[in-house]
């Protein structure tokens, strides 16, 4: 099977699971669901979780074990794309190629449509119908990922503003990494595989796609469609956000990019032929448009 079937197969899957597991409930209070569903509903590329699918399987694990990891990752993926957007943070309007959260439901009831979905993230983490010391390690690993020493420690770097390359690279590991480095993590833990080599060779790859993955989203900010990546292009240079694309140009952003995806393929050698879907991931989303 080609690379892009594999992908849409994986991307159906993780849609099937977040359908699955959506948050739901009744009662005066249901304009809560319809917020946060709004946002998960959206679209998206589903990249973390299809990830630690990916990951899951190289490692000869199974879908079942790995996707409730996986889901309230992209839940908590979500909420920080509802947060980011607020009008105290980027003040977005457009996203997933729909009007933002707040845009559609208000400010208010989107601060608790994201307050809601990462709570409902570790509920069903604690579900998962795995053994107790795997649900342990998995909340371990995506509430450092998403807490003040990971995602929301970079969106800190964000707001306050970068004062050189080094802070930048760190800025993009904080933010965008950490999420993306758990995503493969908790891959690996749900395979049950216990091999260190290849746990390393995993995360090296992850640490390395997560910084490329920041550089084409400051890039695709700059030369994207906004019709193509449904958010609003332009809006970095617009508010003075410092990006890759400040303090290295488009080319030079454009060369660190291929740099961070090299060395995310080499990663993982290792895996030799078994590799090909997480090397034609990095590829792909070196040369996406959205
Ligand atoms: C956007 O993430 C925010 C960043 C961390 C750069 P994605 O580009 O994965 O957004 P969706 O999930 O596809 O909407
Ligand atoms: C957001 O980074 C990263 C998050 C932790 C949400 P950006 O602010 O660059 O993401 P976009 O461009 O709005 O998707
Ligand atoms: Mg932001
Ligand atoms: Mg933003
Ligand atoms: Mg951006």
């Amino acid at each position: 099977m080609d690379f892009k079937r594999q992908l849409e197969d994986k991307t159906q899957t993780v849609n099937k699971w977040l359908e699955q597991l959506a948050p739901r409930g009744s009662g005066i209070y249901s304009e809560i669901f319809d917020a946060a569903n709004y946002s998960v509903n959206a679209g998206g590329k589903r990249i973390r979780p299809v990830l630690s699918l990916a990951v899951c399987e190289l490692l000869g694990g199974s879908e079942q074990a790995v996707m409730p990891f996986a889901c309230a990752l992209e839940y908590i993926h979500t909420y920080s794309l509802i947060h980011d957007d607020l009008p105290c943070m980027d003040n977005d309007e457009l996203r997933r190629g729909m009007p933002t959260c707040h845009v559609k439901h208000g400010e208010a009831m989107a601060l608790l449509a994201g307050d809601a979905l990462l709570t409902y993230a570790f509920e069903i983490i604690s579900h998962a119908k795995v053994d107790g010391e795997v649900i342990a390690e998995a909340v371990r690993i995506i509430s450092h990922s998403c807490g003040a020493n990971g995602m929301i420690g970079g969106q800190v770097i964000d707001i306050k503003g970068t004062k050189s390359y080094e802070e930048q690279v760190e800025l993009a590991r904080m933010k965008t990494g950490a999420l993306i480095s758990a995503a493969a993590e908790i891959g690996v833990l749900a395979s049950g595989n216990r091999d260190d080599n290849l746990k390393s060779a995993i995360m090296s790859y992850a640490q390395n796609l997560g910084i490329a993955f920041q550089i084409k989203d400051d890039l695709l900010d700059v030369e994207g469609i906004e019709a193509v990546i449904g958010k609003k292009t332009g809006h970095d240079a617009e508010t003075g956000k410092r990006t890759f694309v400040t303090y290295l140009g488009i080319d030079g952003a454009r060369e660190k990019l291929q740099d961070y995806t090299a060395h995310a393929v080499a990663s993982i050698d290792v895996f030799g032929e078994k590799g090909f879907f997480l090397r034609n991931m990095a590829e792909y989303l070196l040369s996406r448009t959205k």
